[in-house]
Parts: C-alpha cells; sequence; structure tokens
C-alpha cells in the first residue's frame, strides 16, 4: 500500500463506501428509512410488495403498478422442473441457508434472460429471484419431511404463499400479516455486510445472480443473519424465565457474544426491535404460550443492565418466527427471502453507475525475504 492511502478502521468502521437512495440509517437517533419513508410509517401501513416497489423504484406505487407488480411477481414464483429435481437431491439434513445458495446459483442456468445484462432484463431477474426465494424455501421445507412441494397461488401475497406453501394451509390474516410486516422490516439496511457483498460482486460487472449468491453466503454467518436462529437457540437452551439471568450472567462472563444483542450501526434502539418486540408479545397472547416473549424482555433487561446493549432486528424476530410455528432453521432464510428486494435493489442501483469497488489492504507482513530451496527450510 502506498503512504498516501488512508486505513479504514478494522471492518471498515465508520466509513462511507457508496451513495445510495435506497435507505438510510441513523444510530444514534434509532431511525430507519427506506426511500425517505420512515420504517414505522410502512411498518404500519405498508405491505412488503409496496415496499418492493418502492425500494425498486424510489417511489410508492399508485393502485394500477402495485396490481401490475404483484401480477408479474405471482407470474414468477414457481420453480423449473430442474429446480425442483435438484432441490430433492440435496441432504435432508443440509443448513437451509446452504441449499438457499446453491439453489439461487443454480436458478442462473434457468433465467431466459441468460447473460443479458440490460436494464429491463435485470428488472426481470429482480422479478423472478424475489418471487421465487419463499418458494425455494418452503419446498426444501417440504421435500426434507418427505412432503409435496405446494404450489403457490396467484391470489395470494408473497407472505401468505410463504406460510401457505410451507402447510399446505392458507394463513389467517394475524399469521399473514405478521409475516408481511416482518418481510418490511428486514427489506433493506443501507450497506450491511450482505448488501455489501452484492454491490461488491456486481460491481465487477458479473450477473444479478452471483451478486445475489455472495449476499447469500454473507447473510448466512452468526455476526449477520444467522443471528436469529442463534437467539432461539439460545432461549431453547435457557428453557424458563428464571434461568434467563443466569445463563446471561454466564454467558457474558465466558465473554461470548450473545445473539440478537448490539450493533455495529445502532447506539440505541433498532426501529425494527421495537415492531418485532410488539408482535411476539401479541403471538405469546394468541398462542398462549408466553415464555418466550418473556424471556427474552428479561434477557434484554440483563443485557441493558451489564452491557448497555440494545437488542436487534434478529432478537424478537426469533420468539415471532418461533409463536408463528416456523421451523427453526428457517429463520435466516426467512430474512434472505425479504432481504431479497433490497439486494436487488442496491445491483441495480450499482450497476446503473457502476464504478469497481476495488480496496487496498495495509500489509503488515514481512518483506525483503530470499526464497531458500526445500531441504533449506
Ligand atoms: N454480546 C456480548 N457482548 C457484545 C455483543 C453481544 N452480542 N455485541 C457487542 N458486544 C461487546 C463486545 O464484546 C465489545 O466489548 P468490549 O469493547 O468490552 O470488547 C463491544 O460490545 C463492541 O463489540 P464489537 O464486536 O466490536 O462490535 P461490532 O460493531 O464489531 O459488532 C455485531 C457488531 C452485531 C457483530 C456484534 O454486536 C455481535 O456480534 N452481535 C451478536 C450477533 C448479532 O446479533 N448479529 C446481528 C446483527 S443485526
Amino acid at each position: 500500500m502506498s503512504s498516501e492511502a488512508n486505513v479504514a478502521r478494522a471492518g471498515l468502521e465508520g466509513i462511507v463506501a457508496a451513495q445510495s437512495r435506497i435507505s438510510d440509517v441513523n444510530g444514534m437517533e434509532g431511525w430507519l428509512i427506506y426511500c425517505g419513508y420512515d420504517i414505522h410509517d410502512l411498518a404500519d401501513h405498508a405491505t412488503f410488495e409496496e415496499v418492493i416497489y418502492l425500494l425498486w423504484n424510489g417511489r410508492l406505487p399508485n393502485r394500477e403498478e402495485l396490481a401490475q407488480l404483484k401480477q408479474r411477481l405471482s407470474t414468477e414464483t414457481s420453480l423449473p422442473a430442474g429446480i425442483h429435481q435438484l432441490i430433492a437431491s440435496i441432504p435432508k439434513d443440509a443448513n437451509p441457508m446452504e441449499m438457499l445458495r446453491t439453489v439461487v446459483s443454480a436458478l442462473a442456468l434457468y433465467d431466459p434472460d441468460g447473460g443479458d445484462m440490460s436494464t429491463e432484463a435485470n428488472l426481470r431477474k429482480a422479478i423472478r429471484l424475489t418471487a421465487k426465494f419463499s418458494t425455494i424455501v418452503t419446498t426444501f421445507q417440504r421435500v426434507r419431511n418427505g412432503l409435496e412441494p405446494v404450489e403457490p397461488r396467484p391470489d395470494l401475497s408473497i407472505a401468505a404463499n410463504f406460510l401457505y406453501t410451507l402447510r399446505d394451509e392458507v394463513p389467517d390474516e394475524i399469521a399473514t400479516r405478521t409475516m408481511d410486516v416482518a418481510l418490511v422490516l428486514h427489506a433493506d439496511h443501507e450497506l450491511n455486510a450482505s448488501t455489501f457483498a452484492a454491490r461488491v460482486t456486481a460491481a465487477t460487472l458479473s450477473d444479478m445472480y452471483s451478486a445475489i449468491v455472495s449476499a447469500i453466503g454473507t447473510l448466512k454467518g452468526p455476526l449477520h443473519g444467522g443471528a436469529n436462529e442463534g437467539v432461539i437457540k439460545n432461549l431453547l437452551e435457557i428453557g424458563t424465565v428464571e434461568n434467563v439471568e443466569a445463563w446471561t450472567m454466564q454467558a457474558l462472563a465466558q465473554k461470548k457474544k450473545i445473539m440478537g444483542f448490539g450493533h455495529r450501526v445502532y447506539h440505541t434502539e433498532d426501529p425494527r426491535a421495537t415492531h418485532l418486540r410488539e408482535m411476539s408479545r401479541q403471538l405469546g397472547e394468541r398462542t398462549g404460550e408466553k415464555k418466550w416473549y418473556e424471556m427474552s424482555v428479561k434477557m434484554e433487561e440483563v443485557m441493558m443492565r451489564e452491557k448497555k446493549l440494545n437488542s436487534n432486528v434478529d432478537f424478537y424476530s426469533a420468539s415471532t418466527y418461533y409463536a408463528l410455528g416456523i421451523p427453526t432453521d428457517l429463520f435466516t432464510p426467512i430474512f434472505a427471502c425479504s432481504r431479497i428486494s433490497g439486494w436487488t435493489a442496491h445491483v441495480l442501483e450499482q450497476y446503473a453507475n457502476n464504478r469497481l469497488i476495488r480496496p487496498r489492504a495495509e500489509y503488515v507482513g514481512p518483506r525483503d525475504l530470499k526464497y531458500k530451496p526445500i531441504d533449506q527450510r
């Protein structure tokens, strides 16, 4: 590295690495906007399909535009026969995020737009990817349990279809709205790690599927989207509200990172957590099993008292999905089913004004070594 280059803090903390019109986070005040709209407003009023349109177009759709988008999405929810065969051939005990990464990579081979990199073709690819993600996840869930896949219904939203194709049963209004709000809340989050990975790949002018495969692999990690599975694993291990305090104190004493807490950008309440906490509470009351919510509240208290750390988006999404009866290893794939909308929006934005993303490394290794023949080492 030459001496005039700037050295970023570890993890690129605080570095602004791209300009974007898609979303903005204020970590001190705890707000998040998508294309100018406050996340609280969207969580209270918008559907996931409206948010998809917003992220791709920078504005909310009118009635006709929304109907058109829904229609286009609904014609793309099915999977090609070759993809069904691929899913059937994947080991039943495979990690669903690894399955998703593999299947999305293979899906590129079936895209009718092939290597067409025009804006129109890329928008069609974004529609296909966004429509098919849920079908891939629920198809795998059914197939690994020896059940026939369920074809998505064109009259159902993405949220309702996720639950419908999971169980072959049309979900009720509360379950559908809970799922829809969860999808709205996870749709985009500025330059988070997986979105950055997608943009880095897109910036080489590689195809959209390659960018999305990079993003899926990045989301999978426990420091990012994988945290929601870590949260439920912890809650199941703890088992009772009474055990939360001792378990958490012991984990902190062992210097463990507790999943669902802390954030690189937020130093106050994550605005998404506000909604997920309330949904977790309401679902707990509805199912009569309040203990997952109550355990979560207790752990939040201990973490605030001991470490001054707030919960993040992954914390209450865990008890929310659990209360909806969703298998725990599908929690991170659900995150992906939502974030695909933001990833594709960022890839489209990157292509529209592209420059290769290629930072430098600060070399801290030795210099001036001389090669030694192998028998002298
Ligand atoms: N549990 C316990 N301590 C935590 C913690 C957690 N979840 N998150 C952060 N900390 C502590 C660190 O130990 C560190 O303390 P120290 O200064 O005494 O060493 C301090 O807070 C700063 O943490 P750091 O790991 O440097 O922050 P980061 O910005 O690099 O990491 C996360 C951010 C999100 C990766 C981190 O908070 C984390 O690992 N959280 C758990 C995983 C998670 O929920 N991820 C989803 C994010 S949406």
